[in-house]
C-alpha cells in the first residue's frame, strides 16, 4: 500500500514501481531521516501542534527504531517506495494513530532535502579528515626530502632542479586547498529546508528555528521553493571531490611515471602493485591507475547532476531523486581512493640516487650558468644566448656543462672563471633557489613545517564545530 494511495483505485504497475522506488539506495539515508523525524516531531510537540506526550511517545520510537536497525533486529528491507515511508510505516506499525501524526506540517519534499543535507555533512567532515591525513603524508615527505635533488620539468622536459620534497609539498598544498573548499561548501550547506513542506510552507505554527538548531543547522533556509528545489550544497560537494580527484589524478601520473624503468625515482610496495597473468616480470602501478581513470567516474557524477537539475522549474521534480546515486557514487569513489594513498606513498620507496642522476643530465643548470654571466654584468639575453651556443656544443661532444674545461668555456666569454663550477653545482644551484615558495631545501623544511601548522589548523576547523 502506497503512502499516497487515497485517490488511487488501482495499484502501481510492477515495471512502473521498479523504476519509482529509491529505497534500494535511500535507505543509506535512514540514520539522517531518523534524525530529520526527531526534530520535526520534538518541534511538533512544542508548539502543540500535536499533543506533547504523543510528540515525545513517537520520538522515543523513532529512537528505538534507530536502535534496532544499528544492532540488526530490522533489516532495512522492503518492497516500500522509499527511506521516508519505510520509517514512517514502521513507526505507524508500532504505535498507530500516534506514528500517523508524524508527517503532519511536512512533505517528502522537505524531508528528503533535510536528508541529503545531514548526509553530506558527515560526510564532507570525513571526506576532509581524509584529505588533511593524506595532506599530512605529503608535507612528511616534503620534510623528509627537502634535499632530494630531482629534474624540474616544463612540457615534461627537464627543466630546473629542485627536489622531490618540494613536490611533495606542492601537491599538500593542492589538498590544502581542496579542504579549504570542502569546509567552504559545509558552511553554505548548513541551512534547514524542514518545514519548506511541499513547496509552500505550512498553515500550521510551524517554529523552522527551532527544527534548524535541533539538527545543528545555523539557520532555516529562507525561502520555502529553494528549500525543497536547491541541490546546490550536492553541486558544490562533488565540484569539490572532482577537483580533489584531479589533484590525485595528476599526482597518480606522476607516479605512475616515475614507476617505469625509464624513471625509476619510486617503487611502489607490493602491498600496493600488482602483476601481469603473462609477464613474469611485471609489477603494475593499478592503483594509481585506477585513481586516475576514477577521476572520470567522479567528474561523471557531477554532470549526472548538473545535468539533472538545469531544466527543472522550480520546486521539486521528481528528476531529483536521481541526485542520490551519483552522490552516493561519488562520495564512495574518493573515499576509496582516499583510504589508499597514504599508505601507498608512506612504503614507496624513494631513490634519491636516480632522481640525482637524472638531474645531472639535461642541462637543467643552464639557467644557471647564464645568471652566473649576468651576476658578472652580461645583459641576460646575451648570457642566455652564449649558453645556448655552450648547450648546443655540449650535446654534439657529448659533455655536461660540469665536464668543460675553463678553457673550452673561456672560448665564449672571458668573463668564466673557476668560480663557474661552483656555479653550476647542482647542490649549490638548489640551495640558493631561496626566493620565497622555491625549492632550496631550507626553504622546503620551513614550507613544511608552515604546512603541518595550516593542516592542524584545518583539522581543528573541522573538529571543533560538532554535529
Ligand atoms: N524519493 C524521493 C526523492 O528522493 C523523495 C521525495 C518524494 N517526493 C515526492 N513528491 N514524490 O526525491
Amino acid at each position: 500500500m502506497k503512502l499516497w494511495s487515497g485517490r488511487f483505485k488501482e495499484d502501481i504497475d510492477r515495471a512502473a514501481d521498479a523504476l519509482n522506488r529509491s529505497f534500494p539506495f535511500d535507505k543509506r539515508m535512514f540514520h539522517e531521516d531518523v534524525e530529520g523525524s526527531i526534530a520535526h516531531v520534538t518541534m511538533l510537540g512544542e508548539c502543540g501542534i500535536i499533543d506533547p506526550a504523543e510528540a515525545r511517545l513517537v520520538a522515543e520510537e523513532l529512537r528505538r527504531i534507530r536502535e534496532d536497525v544499528a544492532e540488526g533486529r530490522l533489516p532495512l528491507e522492503s518492497d516500500l517506495e522509499d527511506v521516508h515511508t519505510f520509517v514512517e510505516a514502521e513507526l505507524t506499525r508500532r504505535l498507530g494513530d500516534a506514528g500517523r501524526r508524524l508527517h503532519t506540517a511536512r512533505s517528502r519534499n522537505d524531508q528528503v532535502a533535510t536528508d541529503i543535507r545531514l548526509w553530506c555533512r558527515n560526510q564532507i567532515r570525513d571526506v576532509a579528515e581524509m584529505t588533511l591525513t593524506l595532506c599530512d603524508c605529503l608535507a612528511k615527505l616534503g620534510h623528509d626530502y627537502a634535499d632530494a635533488i630531482m629534474p624540474g620539468y616544463t612540457h615534461l622536459q627537464r627543466a630546473q632542479p629542485v627536489s622531490f620534497g618540494h613536490y611533495m609539498c606542492a601537491y599538500a598544498e593542492m589538498l590544502l586547498r581542496d579542504a579549504d573548499r570542502l569546509r567552504d561548501c559545509l558552511r553554505r550547506l548548513n541551512v534547514s529546508p524542514l518545514g519548506s513542506g511541499a513547496l509552500a510552507g505550512t498553515t500550521y505554527a510551524t517554529d523552522r528555528h527551532r527544527t534548524a538548531e535541533l539538527l545543528g543547522f545555523d539557520a532555516p533556509c529562507a525561502n520555502s521553493l529553494d528549500g525543497v528545489s536547491d541541490r546546490d550544497f550536492a553541486l558544490e560537494f562533488m565540484s569539490a571531490l572532482s577537483i580533489l580527484m584531479m589533484h590525485i589524478s595528476r599526482l597518480s601520473e606522476e607516479m605512475i611515471l616515475w614507476a617505469s624503468l625509464e624513471f625509476r625515482f619510486i617503487e611502489l610496495s607490493d602491498a600496493y602493485s600488482t602483476g601481469s597473468s603473462i609477464m613474469p616480470q611485471k609489477k603494475n602501478p593499478d592503483l594509481c591507475e585506477l585513481s586516475r581513470g576514477k577521476t572520470g567516474r567522479v567528474y561523471g557524477d557531477l554532470f549526472t547532476l548538473l545535468t539533472v537539475m538545469k531544466g527543472l522549474p522550480l520546486a521539486y521534480n521528481k528528476d531529483m531523486q536521481e541526485d542520490k546515486e551519483a552522490l552516493f557514487d561519488a562520495v564512495d569513489t574518493v573515499r576509496g581512493v582516499l583510504c589508499v594513498f597514504p599508505d601507498m606513498l608512506s612504503t614507496m620507496r624513494i631513490r634519491r640516487e636516480n632522481m640525482r642522476a637524472a638531474a645531472g643530465a639535461g642541462f637543467i643548470n643552464a639557467t644557471d650558468c647564464a645568471d652566473y654571466l649576468v651576476k658578472k654584468g652580461m645583459p641576460f639575453r646575451t648570457a642566455y644566448k652564449i649558453v645556448g651556443e655552450i648547450v648546443g656544443e655540449c650535446t654534439q661532444n657529448g659533455k655536461t656543462l660540469e665536464s668543460m674545461t675553463l678553457a673550452e668555456y673561456a672560448a665564449h666569454s672571458e668573463l668564466f672563471g673557476e668560480d663557474i663550477y661552483d656555479a653550476i653545482n647542482l647542490e649549490n644551484c638548489l640551495a640558493l633557489r631561496r626566493s620565497y615558495g622555491g625549492p632550496a631545501p631550507e626553504n622546503v623544511r620551513a614550507c613544511a613545517a608552515d604546512l603541518k601548522d595550516r593542516i592542524a589548523a584545518a583539522v581543528a576547523a573541522f573538529g571543533t564545530k560538532e554535529k
